[in-house]
């Protein structure tokens, strides 16, 4: 990195850190933990003045060509800095037209339209592109529970990452291939070390200070005059890869391709690739279906199909955990105890919380291929590959 991103990153892992931890515990001390309003002004201006203090070279260094991987990590440190004026109200894209920050907004643009991004921080900054020194990866606060939810967030993800990898490997080899069983039962054992970790998440995680603490600073905010929706931890592609190569969702279904196409650039551009591929690829269940009308006896099919129905299985109980356990209980009902007039923008994409829920619910039902007489899910076809089966 230049000497100017450098600086930045270690005010990023430092000061930066340590203001927004002590107003952190400022505002869980109060009766209303969810009021910013004039408390720790002094720490908030310096945190402002402070942040920008460290962008101005940055932004008169310009491009500064680095590796991706240098710039992608420049752009996190802003989107942090960013969030963080967020979090504390020093910017709120509700009453302003455009950002007030100019400078560091355009900093912002110049970087993400660069790398191919948006010009905001996504998940992946504090995930797994979240570059740890000695032993600590970047994040907004020193608080324990932010660091469980960082953590055990990127062990999901990474582990969803192994399923897809091992999914995507399966279509040019065929699923008759032997080979086959052998990915099969990579996916299966991936997604349930997801299931494991998300349970993990949930036990260990203080649901008060996730809630007051950490998750506003997922909100929404402009860079520049557009307005980008806050960062969430499905912002990898491995979980879409796994739904359009399983066939549970499918990219010409409107709601689904609708949720792809608004993703795509809170992305890095590798998972943007991997996602097109997968959108190219013909689904395994397609392939099973035809397979089962020939071949439904044979040794391979009754391996082979009965692993692809445990890998499905295993997607969905994953699906339906992270909605009926972590949504659930981190947000809705955390929600329910808040004050009516802080309960604008308490989603990280905006919408009002019941329509986002019914979002949601549609997206596990689709990845647990639930009877569904609103809209198709693959649960009929699943269904006649279970009686392929003998099942
Ligand atoms: C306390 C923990 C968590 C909570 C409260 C939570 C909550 C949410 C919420 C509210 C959304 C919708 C975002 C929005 O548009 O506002 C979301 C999206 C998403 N989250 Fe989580 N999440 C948690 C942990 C995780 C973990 C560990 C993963 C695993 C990688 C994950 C994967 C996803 C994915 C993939 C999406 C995008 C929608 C989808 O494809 O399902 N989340 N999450």
């Amino acid at each position: 990195m230049s000497t100017a991103s450098d600086n930045f990153d270690a005010w990023i892992r430092s000061s930066f850190r340590q203001m927004n931890t002590e107003l952190e515990d400022l505002y869980f001390a109060q009766e209303d933990r969810a009021n910013v309003e004039g408390i720790g002004e002094t720490t908030k201006k310096a945190l402002a003045d402070e942040g920008l203090g460290f962008i101005r070279p940055l932004v008169a260094e310009g491009n500064t060509n680095e590796a991706f991987e240098r710039t992608f990590a420049t752009l996190g440190n802003l989107g942090l800095f960013f969030a963080a004026l967020r979090r504390h109200e020093l910017t709120n894209p509700a009453r302003e037209h455009k950002s007030p920050f100019d400078e560091a907004s355009a900093l912002g643009m110049h970087m993400g339209a660069s790398l191919g991004v948006v010009p905001r921080f996504a998940n992946v900054h504090l995930n797994h592109h979240n570059r740890a020194v000695d032993g600590q990866p970047k994040s907004f606060t020193s608080l324990k529970d932010e660091k469980i939810f960082n953590d055990y967030n990127t062990f999901s993800i990474l582990c969803y990452q192994r399923a897809g990898d091992a999914l995507s490997r399966i279509p040019p080899l065929g699923v008759s291939n032997p080979a086959a069983t052998l990915l099969f039962r990579d996916a299966h054992a991936a997604l349930a070390d997801v299931f494991k970790y998300n349970e993990m998440l949930f036990e260990k995680m203080d649901a008060d200070r996730f809630f007051y603490c950490v998750r506003p600073y997922f909100k929404p905010y402009r860079v520049g005059r557009q307005e980008y929706r806050g960062a969430n931890a499905g912002d990898f592609a491995a979980i879409n890869e796994i739904d359009l190569l399983l066939g549970l969702c499918r990219g010409n279904d409107p709601y689904y391709s609708q949720l792809l196409v608004d993703k795509m650039l809170y992305m890095t551009p590798d998972d943007q690739a991997r996602l097109r591929t997968s959108l190219a690829t013909r689904p395994l269940l397609d392939e099973f279906i035809e397979a089962s009308d020939r071949y439904a006896g044979r040794e391979w099919f009754k391996t082979n199909a009965a692993l692809f129905l445990d890998v499905c299985a295993a997607h969905g109980k994953a699906a339906s955990q992270h909605h009926d356990r972590l949504v659930n209980t981190f947000i809705v009902k955390m929600s329910r105890e808040l004050e009516q007039r802080h309960m604008a923008q308490i989603t990280a994409s905006g919408p009002p919380l019941p329509v986002l829920m019914k979002a949601l619910e549609k997206l596990r039902d689709l990845r647990a291929a639930a009877p569904s007489t609103e809209f198709e899910t693959a649960h009929a076809k699943l269904a006649r590959l279970k009686r392929a089966l003998g099942g």
